[in-house]
């Protein structure tokens, strides 16, 4: 039987406005790539050709970026949910789309080093309902808790608890056999008005026994913040070795480039300039006279840095920082200019869009 894939790009996104205002979360470039890329990649690498992609209120790039999912060697289907109902309230938008196939369901707004093999292993290795993974991490009840015994069998499972009796979170990654479609139809929402995949896990293990739990090797990351975009940003680029960090970039003789940086055409580095890797910058990018850019930063198509120092941030395409100083844990949105006052009377002058966020 063929594996579906079910790729989660619905919600609201509001912690991470007001760059949700215009833009679905899922698009956010991490390393200058849309984070639902991610996670369409791993999809492709368990073998599937067939992805349903959950689209929410605000879809605006998903369907002009991803297309038909050609250009990744998918096949992509678009679900219309609409509000966000909960993680199993997807499932159900997607019923009719996964059939009587076992899926893997892909929160869109989780990174992941680790692709999907481990999860495969446990789904052939034996007569299983589901495939869960867990990692520990310092504040469980941000999420799904999963406590374990000595032979990795789950004790219980918990949304969100306040007095989590692991610290092991439940990540946003689950390979389902079409079991699961039978217990979502016996759920009721929960306290936060949800349909939570997390209940169905535990009313699915219930019923079968059969709900393995992988843990993970490698980082996990839940970009529900922006600091966890910037961390995810990091990583990424971390990780990453050539030919990855391939320099496209016209570098003026007395320009100096440390360490791995990548760099699309059009791009100029100036002379005097200083780029260090990991780094990313777009096409038609220049870093001119007196700037310096990374480590760690990742800058869009068409942005200008003149004179500052940027540092561990996500400059999204077009914008333009012209002034001295130093810009670091920073997100920037598209077109964005930011500059220094004219004239010598001091005072600064913004143009914010709501629920903007400035530290100076
Ligand atoms: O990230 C892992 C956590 O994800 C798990 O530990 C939790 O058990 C699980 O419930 C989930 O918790 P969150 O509260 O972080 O889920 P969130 O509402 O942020 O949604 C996760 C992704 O799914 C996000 O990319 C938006 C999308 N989504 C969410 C809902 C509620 C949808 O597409 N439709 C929805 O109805």
């Amino acid at each position: 039987m063929p594996l579906k894939g079910l790729l989660l790009a619905g919600g609201h996104g509001t912690r991470l406005r007001p760059l949700t205002f215009n833009g679905n979360k899922h698009m956010i470039p991490i390393a200058n790539q849309p984070m639902l890329v991610y996670g369409l990649r791993h999809l492709k690498e368990a073998g599937i050709t067939d992805v349903g992609i959950i689209l929410g209120p605000i879809t605006e790039g998903i369907r002009e970026a991803i297309g038909d999912g050609s250009a990744f060697g998918l096949r992509v289907t678009y679900l219309v949910q609409g509000e966000p109902k909960g993680l199993a309230h997807a499932v159900i938008v997607a019923r009719e789309f996964l059939g009587d196939d076992p899926f893997l369901m892909y929160l869109g707004d989780n990174l992941l080093e680790q692709g999907p093999k481990e999860y495969l292993d446990a789904f052939r290795g034996g007569e299983v309902s589901a495939v869960v993974g867990a990692t520990p991490v310092e504040h469980p009840s941000h999420y799904g808790v999963v406590e374990l015994d000595r032979d990795g069998r789950i004790l219980s499972i918990e949304e969100k608890p306040t007095a989590p009796r692991s610290n092991l979170a439940l990540v946003g990654v689950y390979l389902f056999t079409p079991e699961i479609h039978d217990v979502i139809r016996g759920l009721t929402p929960s306290r936060r008005g949800e349909l939570e995949i997390t209940d169905a896990i535990r009313g699915l293990n219930e019923r079968t026994h059969r709900v393995r739990v992988v843990r993970l090797w490698g980082w996990w990351k839940d970009t529900g913040q922006v600091a966890d975009l910037l961390e995810a940003n990091e990583r990424i680029l971390a990780s990453r070795s050539p030919p990855y960090f391939e320099n496209r970039a016209e570098v003026r003789p007395k320009a100096r480039v440390i360490g791995p940086v990548r760099a699309g055409p059009g791009t100029v580095l100036e002379d005097g300039v200083t780029v260090q890797g990991p780094t990313v910058l777009g096409a038609r990018v220049r870093i001119e006279a007196g700037a310096s850019v990374g480590p760690f930063a990742s800058v869009g198509d068409g942005g200008i840095i003149r004179r500052a120092t940027v540092r561990r941030s996500i400059l999204l395409d077009d914008v333009v920082v012209d002034l001295p100083g130093t810009i670091t844990d920073s997100i920037v949105g598209r077109g964005t200019r930011i500059g220094e006052r004219p004239g010598p009377e001091g005072g600064r002058t913004f143009v914010l869009g709501d629920a903007s966020q400035l530290s100076i």
